[in-house]
């Protein structure tokens, strides 16, 4: 009896830990790009929820140094988005046009300026389901069109949570 109880849960875990690495494998990073066009190369980012941290790779594929067309990657809720790139903007390229320990900031990468790269890693357990969340970019100016959506996929939680489908 207790033998079957353990082999079951060996099993189980098994499981756990292959879909685990499955989503390691690439569905838990994504790069993005940035020009000197003031531009991000995608409107939408995805996270499976699956993930139990996610990455964002930000590159910099113009010339202009970080003063003058700096780009950062940084995920707000929709709602919180325009509020943390204004007060943001005080905030000074020191700061990456950031408010220090800003709480509404879930992601957020250093300003880089062309040719460079960065990246940031965030957390996706406390993510919810039924909330709206969006990237920008809060170099001065720049959220009125460095800005897109951020999905959680939860497709891969459905499946595993409903065997009779
Ligand atoms: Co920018």
């Amino acid at each position: 009896m207790i033998k079957k109880i353990f082999v079951g849960t060996a099993l189980s875990m098994a499981a756990m830990l292959a879909s685990t690495n499955a989503a390691y494998a690439n569905e838990c990073e994504v790069t993005v790009e940035s020009n000197d066009a003031m531009k991000f190369n995608t409107s939408n980012v995805v996270i499976p929820a699956t993930c139990d941290d996610f990455t964002v790779t930000l590159k910099h594929t113009g010339q202009l140094p970080k003063q003058a067309m700096g780009h950062n990657w940084v995920m707000t809720t929709k709602a919180n988005g325009q509020a943390v790139a204004t007060e943001g903007m005080s905030a000074g390229l020191d700061n990456n046009y950031l408010k220090p320990n800003d709480a509404r900031v879930i992601g957020a990468t250093d300003v880089i300026g062309g040719g460079e790269e960065t990246t940031t890693t965030f957390s996706v357990k406390d993510l919810d389901a039924n909330e709206e969340y969006m990237f920008f970019c809060s170099f001065p100016g720049h959220i009125g069109i460095m800005q897109g959506t951020v999905t959680v996929s939860y497709t891969h939680l459905r499946a595993h949570e409903t065997p009779e489908h």
